[in-house]
């Protein structure tokens, strides 16, 4: 785990929106995966076994966080936590429910408590041709620094990107800046 621990992954934060809609992000449970499972597989076919996901739950360097909206899952987020890194392990959004900044909420929450836990940087994979989480991540800083070939499925290679100074002044201005945008 990153060297300090101060903040409350448990609690979960509900905002209403003008349509009336209730959004929560709460901390993943086994209680969950029945649903996240029939995301993930719907996403990313076959994506993650239901194994992958309770091992990682039960892992103290990893934290997942669900969104609901009115109380539906309809998107998660994970990571690792390791020495003073931060390693982004997935994330997904309903295919009905993307273009509506829950991806960018999950990630905010999950930078930012990866900065209240001491974490100085931060790192992912992604699909070279997934132009959509490669904007996500550009958003947060992420910058492509390699490529690890043939990382997917033995096909497809990964794109390396990184993020440093998280846990700068300038970075928690950044998170205010992006907050701003879904708020
Ligand atoms: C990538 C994914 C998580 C984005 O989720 P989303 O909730 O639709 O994204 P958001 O609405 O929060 O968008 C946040 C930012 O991502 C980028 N983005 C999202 N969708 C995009 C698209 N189709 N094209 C280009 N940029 C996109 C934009 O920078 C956007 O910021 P903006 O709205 O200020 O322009 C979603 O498309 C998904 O689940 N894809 C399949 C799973 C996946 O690829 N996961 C990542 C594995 S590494």
């Amino acid at each position: 785990m990153c060297a300090k621990s101060s903040e409350s992954t448990s609690s979960s934060a509900e905002s209403v929106s003008s349509s009336g809609e209730t959004l929560t992000i709460e901390r993943m449970t086994e209680a969950h995966l029945p649903e996240v499972m029939r995301i993930e597989r719907e996403v990313f076919m076959p994506g993650w076994s239901e194994e992958a996901f309770r091992s990682d739950l039960g892992n103290p360097a990893a934290l997942y966080l669900i969104l609901r909206l009115n109380g539906k899952i309809v998107a998660y987020a994970g990571m690792w936590m390791v020495i003073d890194e931060a390693h982004i392990t997935n994330v997904a959004v309903k295919p009905e429910y993307r273009g509506r900044q829950f991806a960018k909420r999950l990630i905010h929450r999950l930078l930012s408590i990866a900065r209240e836990r001491g974490c100085v940087k931060a790192f992912l994979e992604v699909r070279i041709s997934n132009t959509p989480a490669q904007k996500l991540y550009e958003k947060f800083g992420f910058r492509p620094v390699a490529v690890r070939a043939k990382y997917y499925d033995n096909t497809e290679d990964a794109l390396i990107m990184w993020l440093e100074g998280l846990d700068t002044p300038e970075y928690g201005q950044r998170l205010q800046t992006i907050e701003q945008e879904f708020r």
